[in-house]
């Protein structure tokens, strides 16, 4: 037993575990130099999560963040989580991306390097370690836990072996479901530090409401550092509170040696900002004790209701549940991190959507072929045979996988600068991270960032439009609300999150009970809440059907789509940037007379993703269906080319996994949804004659 050391995630997991990841730094800073005076080891404040919610969401510069923190924060190491030769995107970067993401990261102001990799393949970290060792940082090698029938707690001796032998500063064993139990850590700290002569800090979630006694018990097993976050930030999906830990060692062996009142101070700091993230804030904040079965990640289960809820399958929640170690197991029994918890989750949805293993995604293949590195244990051999063969490979990758990634710095250094980069190594290494939301970043950035306050819930306007019943479809997902009596304003369930829109009432706008479904005949489209037009989904003049996304907006920081209530040629009345209010008239479909606006549609349920597959497409040819709702990446072929049985015609990304899409009949391929457009479960993408 030893003095017990703090880390406190309030900057990092807490945020990303409760209110979905959208802390600002503004909110940060005020209480910096409270924090900075506590004495804790470490404090973690930047990860991939928060990195990418910062371009994504905050319009913040995520390294502008990190310098902010670092001055803020003289005496108090900052600590970062790495995922390895990920760094803190989705794939595996060359070793030279590595190194100066690295380099750059503690140039920027991190002390501590937490690094870990989802499937414990030590190659896998090697590189970024000897990078972060480079740097003069604080080197931590953290352990994906998992229990599973391989994971004994020899095997995670071993590894930490493993990782000491790296020249890690430290240890941890990193528990994001919350699945460690307090005897279990006891034993497992024992025989980590039988082998391993380093400090060992545990990382557990409290979801399971284990988590006080896991840290209780490791501690006096010898760990000597522990996670926990300020009280008004921890519990539910987040973690054990700083305070009750203190307490609990207080006069012991252990003791902290932090001071309680200093604390409180700051718990009452965020307790007063955590009420203006509400409208982000898990639905789930108790004790979830169906993980540990599931062994599901905090923040993973209720991406897992939102996907179904997306997909028309909310119902089918607990069968996912159960087919999720069936799928870890095939899988070599791999830990559920980021990214082997959405590949392994979204594989689950798919068996139970579609049958067990009948659609594998790419990543799934990828995962089984040894492109993510080596599964903890043996995956199912029929299954890789399955694999190797959709991927048209002989044999299993063995080697790191990174060996196969040629140097690529200046290629994507190219890339960035014509993408809006600036001429800087950080924000190449943004663009490398994700390339696909750094571009907007880059030309929104002088804009400044997004401010909390308007994360607040805005009051109904009063004396507006009358109640009824609404479809609002957000990002490709179809939600039923209903007008309060009053008329005013409603609430819509997003992704769990309730919001409160306020509604204008509609220039003529029928009582929406009354309204029929616009007829082919024409219609005309109205804004169904005051924001922005983002953009036209489809060519002016062209030919849409009911149900097709024609225009998306913005509306209180969030993408509404907006679907066609008719069949014929749609007409835009208003450009892309403009200004928009509540029932202004945005399109027109059609030459017959004005229809019922689309807020006045009668409610229909979302679709459901096995329903409905129409057989005929509009011009007589066989229909192309989306099997599930997400967003149609790319067609694979040229529009009218043949096509033969089985090849693959569209890309599609569903619950972030990519899936084929095959030709069902040989023939020609006519293309109805453009790249980039939300689609909907059943909706037809192609046609083929
Ligand atoms: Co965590």
């Amino acid at each position: 037993m030893a003095k017990v050391q703090i880390s406190d995630l309030v900057l990092r997991d807490a945020h990303q575990s409760l209110e979905a990841t959208r802390m600002t730094t503004a909110d940060m800073l005020p209480i910096c130099d409270k924090l900075d005076d506590i004495g804790y080891v470490s404090l973690e404040a930047w990860g991939g999560a928060t990195f990418d919610a910062c371009i994504r969401f905050l319009n913040e510069d995520p390294w502008e963040r990190l310098r902010k923190l670092h001055a803020a924060l003289p005496k108090t190491p900052i600590m970062m989580l790495l995922r390895g030769q990920n760094l803190l995107g989705y794939r595996h970067y060359a070793d030279d991306v590595v190194d100066k993401f690295v380099e750059a990261a503690a140039k920027n102001g991190v002390g501590v390097f937490r690094i870990f990799d989802a499937l414990n393949d030590p190659r896998n970290l090697k590189r970024a370690a000897d990078a972060a060792k480079k740097t003069g940082k604080h080197v931590q090698m953290a352990i994906s836990y998992a229990t599973t029938p391989y994971h004994t707690k020899e095997k995670y001796a071993e590894l930490a072996q493993a990782y000491a032998d790296f020249g890690a500063d430290s240890i941890c064993i990193k528990d994001m479901a919350g699945l460690l139990k307090p005897f279990d850590a006891y034993d497992l700290v024992k025989a980590i530090k039988a082998k391993v002569d380093l400090p060992l800090q545990i990382h557990t979630h409290a979801t399971t409401g284990m988590s006080v006694a896991t840290l209780t018990k490791a501690a006096e097993a010898g760990a000597e550092r522990i996670d926990t976050v300020i009280s008004s930030m921890s519990m539910g999906t987040s973690h054990s509170p700083t305070e009750t830990m203190v307490e609990i060692f207080k006069g012991t062996d252990m003791d902290t040696g932090l001071d309680i009142k200093k604390l409180l101070v700051i718990a009452a700091y965020f307790r007063e900002v955590r009420k203006k993230y509400a409208r982000f804030e898990s639905s789930f904040l108790g004790a979830d004790t169906r993980i540990l079965v599931s062994q599901v990640p905090g923040g993973m289960l209720s991406n897992l209701e939102s996907q179904l809820k997306e997909q028309g399958a909310s119902d089918k929640i607990d069968d996912v549940l159960k087919e999720i170690p069936v799928v870890q197991k095939d899988c070599g029994y791999i830990p559920l991190v980021t990214p082997t918890s959405q590949i392994v989750g979204t594989q689950a949805v798919f068996n139970v959507l579609f049958g067990r293993y009948e659609r594998l995604t790419a990543e799934t293949r990828d995962l089984l072929t040894g492109k993510y590195g080596k599964t903890p244990a043996e995956c199912n051999p029929e299954l890789v045979k399955k694999a190797l063969k959709e991927s048209n490979m002989d044999a299993v990758i063995t080697q790191r996988p990174a060996d196969l990634i040629p140097n690529e710095f200046d290629k994507i250094s190219e890339e960035a600068k014509k993408n809006g980069a600036g001429d800087n190594v950080e924000d190449i290494l943004t663009y490398a991270m994700f390339p696909q939301v750094a571009p907007k970043f880059f030309k929104e950035r002088p804009k400044g960032p997004v401010s909390s306050d308007s994360f607040v819930t805005p009051k109904a306007e009063a004396g507006s439009s009358k109640g009824g019943s609404y479809v609002v479809s957000v990002n490709g997902a179809d939600y039923n609300v209903q007008a309060g009596p009053s008329g005013d304003s409603m609430s819509i369930t997003v992704n769990g999150t309730a919001y409160n829109v306020g509604f204008k009432a509609a220039s003529g706008a029928a009582p929406a009970a009354a309204a029929a479904p616009a007829a082919s005949s024409g219609a005309t489209i109205a804004a169904p809440v005051a924001g922005t037009l983002l953009k036209h989904m489809v060519a002016d003049g062209s030919q849409v059907k009911t149900g097709d996304t024609i225009i998306m907006i913005e509306s209180m920081k969030m993408e509404l789509e907006v679907k066609a209530t008719a069949d014929g040629p749609v007409h835009f009345a208003v450009q892309p940037g403009a200004q928009i209010s509540a029932g202004q008239t945005i399109a027109t479909i059609g030459s017959g007379a004005p229809a019922a606006p689309v807020q006045a549609a009668p409610a229909q349920p979302a679709p459901a993703a096995q329903a409905a597959a129409p057989a005929t497409a509009p011009s007589g040819g066989t229909a192309v269906n989306a099997p599930v709702a997400g967003t149609l990446l790319k067609q694979m072929v040229p529009a009218g080319s043949a096509v033969t049985v089985g090849q693959t015609i569209i890309m599609i990304e569903s619950m972030k996994m990519e899936l084929e899409i095959k030709a069902t009949v040989a023939g020609t391929v006519n293309f109805l949804v453009a790249p980039g457009s939300q689609i909907s479960a059943g909706q037809i993408l192609a046609e083929i004659k």
